[in-house]
């Protein structure tokens, strides 16, 4: 037996080079999609994109079927990358071990692609701009494109302490005003309505460090509980539009009503001290500008690799040279093609 058929442990005996047709001819070059990027990144290729056709029905204000698809950021990521994920648009493939059923995973498997079609509301995507999801998709569904947004774990407690500190902060808050209904801070029961808001947001045991287990949990399944993820309660960009603050504020104030009118507009003190406790998180989030927000700076690690493979050089100062990440990235990836001399090239 040849080819794929045969034991994966041993190499092809015997086989002659003429004995395979594949291999009367040279190997055909790799075709890129002419003038897309090699890798996609949310916030610069998706977020336009649903900005252009989605975003008019699922802002904040109107949020058709519950989803908001703005590229305001939470926590971690932004709110439409989350959303997308929450109501499972992406077959991504995500967390699933072993093999999977062809066409489970990709493209082909993803409502989001279809919905994009003509038939969701109208919303209908240029042939380029369905490529464009298509690719992305096709390529893992990455929120960065690129190595430097790879966050490292300092960049990551960041995000979980400026939760952490959201719900601390507001605590008396949320025990006062919220407590009635909500079952805060504490498994779901059978009274109240379960949950919101991270279960258990003070400290953990072992040490310092917030635990944010529900809302880290979120994002990886089709959770209904999503809504009450701090990923999507939380409005890092704009505080006040964030559903932790929309929700129980009354409908005639601009909220979204959903508790009742907790808050009749936003005069009421409790509503400022719940803005003030986000916006504090979003001063430290800030602190340390995000990716894809202007005055984002790769990580170290991504420079100090960078600079050892030869692709920036050793005198790039992190804190004040400017850096195209994507050209960056695009040098390193060149550095690794394998350009056999002897090998026909493709004709131009
Ligand atoms: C003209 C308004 C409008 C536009 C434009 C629009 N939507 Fe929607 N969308 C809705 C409404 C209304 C619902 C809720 C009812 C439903 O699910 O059909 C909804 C529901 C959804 C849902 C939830 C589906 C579910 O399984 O519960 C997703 C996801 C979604 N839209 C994504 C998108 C995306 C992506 C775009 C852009 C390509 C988009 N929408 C454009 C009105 C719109
Ligand atoms: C009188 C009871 C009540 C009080 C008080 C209350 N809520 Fe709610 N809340 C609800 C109910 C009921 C829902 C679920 C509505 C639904 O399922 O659509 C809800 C839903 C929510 C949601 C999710 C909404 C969504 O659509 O995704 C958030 C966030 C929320 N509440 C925040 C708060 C905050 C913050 C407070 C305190 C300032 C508060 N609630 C006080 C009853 C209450």
């Amino acid at each position: 037996m040849r080819g794929v058929h045969e034991p994966r442990t041993k190499t092809p005996d015997r086989v002659s080079r003429a004995d395979l047709q594949a291999l009367r001819r040279p190997p055909s070059a790799i075709t890129p999609f002419a003038g897309f990027p090699d890798v996609l990144d949310f916030p610069r290729d998706v977020q336009p994109i649903l900005d252009r056709h989605c975003v008019e029905c699922h802002t904040y204000q109107r949020r058709d079927g519950n989803v908001i698809l703005a590229g305001d950021l939470g926590p971690h990521w932004s709110h439409s990358f989350f959303s997308l994920f929450a109501y499972r648009q992406v077959a991504d493939g995500r967390n699933g071990l072993g093999n999977h059923p062809p066409r489970s995973i990709g493209s082909s498997a993803s409502p989001l692609l279809k919905m994009m079609g003509g038939s969701h509301y109208g919303a209908k995507l240029s042939p380029r701009e369905w490529r464009t999801i298509w690719l992305w998709i096709e390529s893992g569904a990455p929120y960065a494109g690129s190595y430097a947004g790879l966050r490292n774990e300092s960049d990551q407690n960041i995000a979980g302490s400026a939760v952490a500190r959201v719900f601390a902060g507001a605590r008396d808050v949320l025990d006062r005003r919220c407590g009635s209904c909500h079952a805060i801070g504490q498994p779901d029961s059978e009274d109240r309505r379960p949950l919101p808001f991270p279960s258990d947001f003070r400290r953990n045991r072992r040490g310092s460090e917030p635990r944010t287990a529900v809302y880290e949990r979120i994002v990886l399944a089709d959770d209904p509980m999503a809504r009450f993820s701090a990923n999507i309660l939380l409005n890092f960009t704009r505080p006040a539009w964030s559903p932790l603050l929309l929700s129980p504020l009354a409908k005639a104030a601009g909220g979204h009503e959903r508790c009742g009118a907790v808050f009749r507009d936003t005069s009421d003190s409790d509503y400022q001290r719940l803005l003030a406790a986000i916006e504090q998180g979003k001063s430290e989030l800030d602190a340390n500008p995000r990716y894809a927000t202007p005055d984002f700076k790769p990580n170290r690690q991504y420079v100090r690799e960078m600079k050892r493979y030869g692709i920036l050089p050793a005198s790039f100062d992190r804190s004040k040279d400017p850096i195209d990440i994507f050209q960056v990235d695009q040098a390193y990836w060149k550095s690794l093609w394998h350009e056999p001399e002897n090998c026909a090239s493709p004709s131009p």
